[in-house]
């Protein structure tokens, strides 16, 4: 499965429609999205905790509610094609995926700043939206996915690492999590192995280089976070 990360990133700003259009476009499985929480509580679209890297305005994204944080220029950074670029609610983004066939990643970011209840928030808004059964969730924080496994044993989670350690799938596992997430450069053989040994799917990030790619496909990887998704799905098609 190819997931466009943060939509297809490298033709439009990340976490932004015109990037989740492109990427719906491409012929991608599914796309990832980075979800942080303002101060009034609205997940919002956005990969960093502050707002400086990705649009006209400075400061934390918790420390503006979402009025203000609408108003912020999410595009010009990356073109000034896109300055009319928002960054947008969970709420928008889901009303405008749920019409269509593919999956989803909603990526918390809990590992910097501990968002109050985000993990509830966002699973009511998928819930709402009856996303559940085609969404995965992801944490870097093992707690987040701890949290999110208690509200639904059932719906799909997993655990995002970059550091290797022993036995991580039953680590992954131990913690709620039902597949993993880890770095391109983690990934071997014996990994996907072990994965494959708990019934646990290994999803890839971030997979630009087309020799990466096919790495991914020979080793039976079950998905790929890539920028370039248009790229990932020809390359599939070769292999
Ligand atoms: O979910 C995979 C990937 O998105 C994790 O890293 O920093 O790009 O959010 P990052
Ligand atoms: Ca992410």
């Amino acid at each position: 499965m190819i997931y466009a990360h943060r939509g297809a990133s490298k033709l439009a700003p990340e976490n932004t429609m015109p990037a989740y259009d492109l990427a719906s476009e491409s012929g991608a499985d599914g796309l990832e999205i980075d979800v942080q929480l303002t101060k009034d509580n609205i997940p919002v679209l956005i990969h960093d905790e502050n707002v400086r890297r990705t649009t006209n305005g400075t400061g934390f994204v918790q420390d503006y509610t979402y009025d203000q944080l609408r108003l912020l220029d999410a595009g010009s950074w990356f073109s000034s094609k896109f300055s009319d670029c928002s960054i947008v609610t969970l709420d928008y983004f889901l009303r405008w995926f749920k019409n269509r066939s593919m999956q989803l990643n909603v990526e918390l970011k809990t590992n910097v700043i501990h968002y109050n209840n985000i993990e509830a928030i966002v699973y009511d808004q998928l819930n709402y939206h009856q996303m559940l059964d085609r969404t995965v969730i992801s944490s870097f924080n093992v707690a987040s996915v701890e949290k999110i496994t208690a509200i639904d044993s059932n719906v799909q989670t997993a655990f995002l690492t970059s550091i290797k350690r022993k036995h991580l799938p039953k680590y992954a596992y131990d913690h709620g999590a039902s597949s993993l997430h880890v770095k391109y450069r983690m990934l071997d053989k014996a990994l996907v192995k072990q994965c494959h040994h708990h019934r646990m799917p290994l999803r890839i990030y971030t997979v630009n280089r087309p020799s990466w790619m096919t790495k991914c496909f020979k080793l039976g990887c079950d998905g790929i976070f890539t920028d370039v998704p248009h790229e990932a799905v020809e390359q599939r098609d070769l292999f």
